[in-house]
């Protein structure tokens, strides 16, 4: 079946002969689009969100990637009682103390409504989301278009040798592990579909409603496919996904087939299945969701929202976690930016990216100082992280360098390792989420995150994603007869 029989029809749009996917915009959508640019992170033109006749826009005419700028708006209520309604993000605002108690209000206020959401108050729901509750700094949508699960709310796991705290002996294991006294893990495994990717999705997914589009597609190493599927077929969207064959674990595979998506297997690892969906997105009209979409980065700024939140806005020292495409890093280190310019928290924390040492083209431009840059072939068993030539690069640059932060590597066995660790601590992640964990190991071993420091590590997938990577994959021993007495002979063994 040829793409374009999905119901796209290429060349519908405000200009004729282009494959433009914008159909007739409401006027609310308009209006919530006009508040936004989107700005080159090398030679910082700036476009509008909404470019007449064009298919929507995911890279500058210099070739370089997009940051989305929103004119940031109290909400109104508030905005009259603290009389200060509008606050410009330029990239160097003023600190506002003042202005930072009115947003946490806010955003507690909203976490504050009961952790039950009901399909009768669609306004809970939103409140709920942990991406949504932040929608006045991630998209101005209109209510009837967000397609939500909703998603976020994940635990923040307190596993330091000193705040793991009564009841979590297991998990102290981990903080003795990483060496640290005050250590959280924010496990991002616990969304809707097992992986951070809900957050930029039910943002991308929303654009895609709010655009008009038809169909929807990326390239993935799994998790991203898997949630783009599951929230086009909530929003009753086609997906379509462009998957590197042999190179997805099981679980992101069967979840993105079931949910109902397209799944095309390339014959090549994620950087050529990224290349040639960005083509084919571009050609026939169809909304791209890889973070190379602005929009998706968005979403995932929530996830530093999050864990400022759950901190009650005390700003960590260091967040750690891993790096493949650095979509995520570019988000949660442009959420940090944005909430210091909202005097949200006092600080901005260093980030520290973990690479496998297979897949490091980001940590090898690192030791250059960034002089240079070249993408590698990569090759790692943490498949969701095995990238050679990552899209958001020039992002990913800009956040190291603004926040003093670090790139590491760590090798295949010490994220088997580090996995072993977190799963037998009871709370289980993917392999490359272990990455953070070996990587903070190894950054406190060399001194470059001190011992007492409060560190945040994100674990950005399930357990069950990948259930062949670093488990048992027998139960020991032969079956026993089943009776009493067989099993205390096997017990006192
Ligand atoms: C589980 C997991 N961890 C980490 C990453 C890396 O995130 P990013 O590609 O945004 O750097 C991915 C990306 O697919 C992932 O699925
Ligand atoms: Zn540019």
């Amino acid at each position: 079946m040829a793409i374009n029989s999905t119901g796209l029809q290429p060349g519908q749009g405000a200009n004729e002969g282009n494959n433009n996917i914008q159909g007739q915009l409401s006027s609310e959508v308009r209006d919530a689009l006009s508040l936004i640019s989107l700005r080159c992170v090398e030679c910082l033109r700036l476009y509008p969100a909404l470019e007449a006749g064009r298919t929507p826009r995911y890279r500058c005419d210099c070739g370089s990637v997009l940051d989305v700028e929103i004119a940031f708006q109290l909400p109104s209520r508030r905005a009259q009682q603290s009389g200060d309604a509008f606050f410009r993000l330029a990239t160097e605002q003023e600190h506002m103390p003042a202005a930072g108690a009115v947003w946490r209000q806010i955003f507690d206020d909203r976490a504050s409504t009961p952790p039950i959401w009901s399909i009768s108050t669609d306004k809970l729901l939103f409140d709920y989301s942990g991406v949504w509750r932040y929608r006045d700094l991630i998209l101005p949508a209109p209510e009837r278009y967000i397609v939500s699960r909703p998603e976020g709310n994940t635990g923040l796991y307190p596993v330091g040798i000193e705040n793991c705290g009564a009841g979590r002996a297991g998990h102290r294991q981990l903080g003795i592990y990483a060496g640290l006294e005050r250590f959280f893990l924010k496990h991002e495994g616990e969304n809707p579909t097992g992986s951070f990717k809900d957050r930029g999705m039910t943002v991308g997914v929303t654009m895609a409603q709010m655009l008009g589009a038809k169909a929807v597609a990326c390239a993935s190493t799994g998790n991203t496919s898997a949630s783009l599927a599951s929230y086009a077929a909530q929003a009753g969207i086609e997906s379509i996904v462009f998957l590197p064959a042999g190179n997805v674990a099981g679980g992101k595979l069967a979840q993105s087939l079931a949910y109902g998506a397209r799944a095309v297997q390339i014959a090549g690892d994620f950087d050529a299945a990224m290349s040639l969906v960005e083509q084919v997105c571009n050609e026939q009209g169809i909304y791209l969701l890889n973070s190379l979409n602005p929009f998706r980065i968005e979403g995932q700024k929530a996830i530093g929202f999050e864990i400022l939140q759950q901190l009650d806005w005390q700003a960590p020292d260091w967040l750690v976690l891993p790096a493949g495409n650095l979509g995520n890093i570019s988000a949660i280190g442009k959420a940090f930016r944005e909430a210091y310019q909202l005097s949200l928290i006092g600080h901005v924390p260093r980030i520290a990216a973990i690479q496998a040492g297979g897949a490091n083209p980001f940590y090898r431009s690192f030791m250059q100082d960034f002089a240079a840059y070249r993408p590698v072939q990569a090759d790692t068993i943490a498949t969701a992280i095995k990238i050679g030539n990552p899209v958001s690069y020039p992002r990913a640059r800009r956040v190291i360098k603004a926040c003093d932060g670090v790139v590491e590597e760590v090798s295949d066995e010490e994220i088997l390792a580090a996995k072993a660790m977190i799963d037998r601590a009871g709370l289980g992640c993917e392999p490359a989420s272990a990455a953070t964990l070996a990587g903070v190991r190894k950054l406190v071993a060399a001194g470059i995150i001190k011992r007492d420091e409060l560190v945040v590590g994100v674990l950005t997938g399930n357990l069950l994603k990948d259930s062949k990577t670093g488990i048992p994959q027998a139960v020991t021993g032969e079956a026993i007869e089943p009776t009493l007495d067989a099993v205390r002979s096997v017990l006192l063994q």
